[in-house]
């Protein structure tokens, strides 16, 4: 037994709607960027064609998610799916669908926490634009935030803008970057960066001119970094690569600008994007109203010279990898005491109670994390079940974190973690499951797609009935 959570903290689960909607083309959607890049791996893994099919299964699956206690389901729209070329006409059936959703929950009292942009950028505005390269993008962005908001705020108090905008950037297919000269990309992803936190604040202001009590923020993808050793050298290393990779994305949502180490970066490097006058009003409506942030694992880096074939601030970015090394700065290294997921996820509980402690410290806003599980190959054994123990354990570690950090003084509203469902992982297809709920098919065999409650869900269950009493 543990003393529990405060009253009125919200126990969720989460998903994105690339990753289990499937339909990728149904009544009337458009395709996106997630849709493209899915099926460029359509010959060796499952694409966004069907994926989990919570399209077709969604009345079933909210069932399930009633039955599991959950408080609050944090999933997202998708555009190309509202606005199938992302600035043109509305789809009607695209809207009806969310309407659905968003009825369903309400009725079986369960918070909608809605994500307007996860991954899934309109393939149309990339095309036409370039996507986040053109400023036309942040206006289509605008456009799209307002008509969910008016269209479903009298129902969804809860809203998160753009999902993990600081990791999306690193990965060129999500941006869809194809550019050899490293010093192009970089120039780039910045000006991408840039728009992205206009469209971010601008977000940020319609929902508090047209949802009534509404609550919006960003849910960025956290880093917490060692140092490899005890030089000085890595000790700053390892605070760089936060900085580089987080603290600048949640510095520029609260204080609308550029942390001073940040723009010496943008400066260092020459790829300072293009601002226009107004945009520092616009920047400093963005300030959220919470931080939302997701957690898998901690980092760890050591100190990285440049020299004369590698200038200051050069990013080396490995294919799809997420993390990257920076001269002068930091060096990616592995954490020799930490056990790793067999996808090399290094796990550390106690990280996420560092992080909330830090953000809380800089920011003061109210805390929920938006993902936080373990990735496996889970198996479906002969008694028809799924025994998850160790992601059972991961959970609970985790959960236990977030309450010292409550005990710490953090205030903390929820915990939704990654997934409630499996669901197509961003490049592992189906082989790799973090869910509560197993979906029963294979990468290249859809079978039955049955839903199977795994040992978890009978675990977090009861994590929810007791309010965090018995992990
Ligand atoms: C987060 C994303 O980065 O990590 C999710 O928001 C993603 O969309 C999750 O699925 C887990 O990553 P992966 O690569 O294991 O699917």
């Amino acid at each position: 037994m543990t003393k529990g959570f405060p009253e009125g903290f919200l126990w969720g689960a989460s998903t994105s709607a690339f990753q289990v909607e499937g339909a990728w083309d149904e009544d009337g959607k458009g395709m996106s960027v997630a849709d493209y890049n899915s099926f460029k791996r359509s010959d060796r893994q499952a694409d966004t064609k069907t994926a989990s099919d919570f399209y077709h299964h969604w009345k079933e699956d909210i069932d399930l998610m009633a039955e599991l206690g959950l408080q609050l389901y944090r999933f997202s729209f998708s555009w190309a799916r509202i606005i199938p070329d992302g600035d043109g006409e509305i789809n009607p059936a695209g809207l009806a669908f969310y309407h659905d959703v968003v009825d369903y929950l309400t009725e079986k009292g369960i918070r909608p926490f809605v994500t307007l942009y996860h991954f899934d950028l309109p393939y149309a505005l990339a095309e036409k634009y370039n996507g986040w390269e053109d400023r036309r993008c942040v206006d289509a962005f605008e456009r799209y935030a307002r008509i969910c908001f008016e269209e479903f705020g009298s129902q969804v108090k809860y809203w998160q803008v753009i999902n993990e905008q600081n990791l999306m950037i690193r990965v060129d297919e999500r941006m869809n970057i194809n550019i050899e000269d490293n010093h192009e990309a970089d120039r780039v992803r910045a000006q991408m960066d840039y728009h992205m936190f206009l469209a971010h604040a601008l977000a940020v202001k319609a929902c508090h001119e047209i949802v009534k009590d509404g609550k919006i923020g960003p849910a960025v993808s956290s880093t917490c970094t060692y140092p490899l050793t005890n030089k000085p050298e890595d000790v700053w290393a390892a605070r760089m690569n936060d900085y580089m990779k987080t603290v600048y994305c949640l510095d520029m949502h609260y204080y609308g600008e550029y942390s001073g180490i940040y723009m010496r970066y943008l400066k260092e490097r020459d790829i300072v994007p293009k601002m226009e006058e107004g945009d520092r009003e616009i920047l400093k409506y963005g300030r959220p109203d919470y931080i939302a942030f997701n957690y898998y694992r901690t980092l760890c880096a050591s100190y990285l010279p440049a020299d004369e074939e590698h200038p200051v601030g050069m990013r080396v970015y490995r294919g799809n990898e997420v993390d990257f090394d920076q001269y002068g700065y930091c060096r990616d290294e592995k954490n020799e005491n930490l056990k790793a997921s067999e996808y090399g996820a290094q796990i550390d509980p106690n990280g996420l109670r560092i992080v909330l402690n830090d953000y809380y410290a800089r920011y003061h806003l109210p805390m929920i994390i938006t993902e936080n599980g373990l990735g496996t190959a889970d198996v479906l054994t002969e008694d028809g079940k799924v025994h998850d123990d160790y992601r059972i354990d991961y959970l609970r570690e985790h959960v236990r974190a977030c309450q010292l950090a409550i005990e710490d003084g953090v205030e903390m509203i929820g915990y939704s973690p990654w997934s409630f469902e499996d669901l197509l992982s961003s490049h592992q297809g189906f082989r790799k499951r973090y869910g509560f709920v197993y979906i029963n098919r294979e990468d290249m065999d859809e079978k039955d797609l049955r839903r199977i409650p795994k040992d978890s869900f009978y675990w977090y269950q009861n994590v929810i009935r007791t309010n965090g009493k018995e992990l």
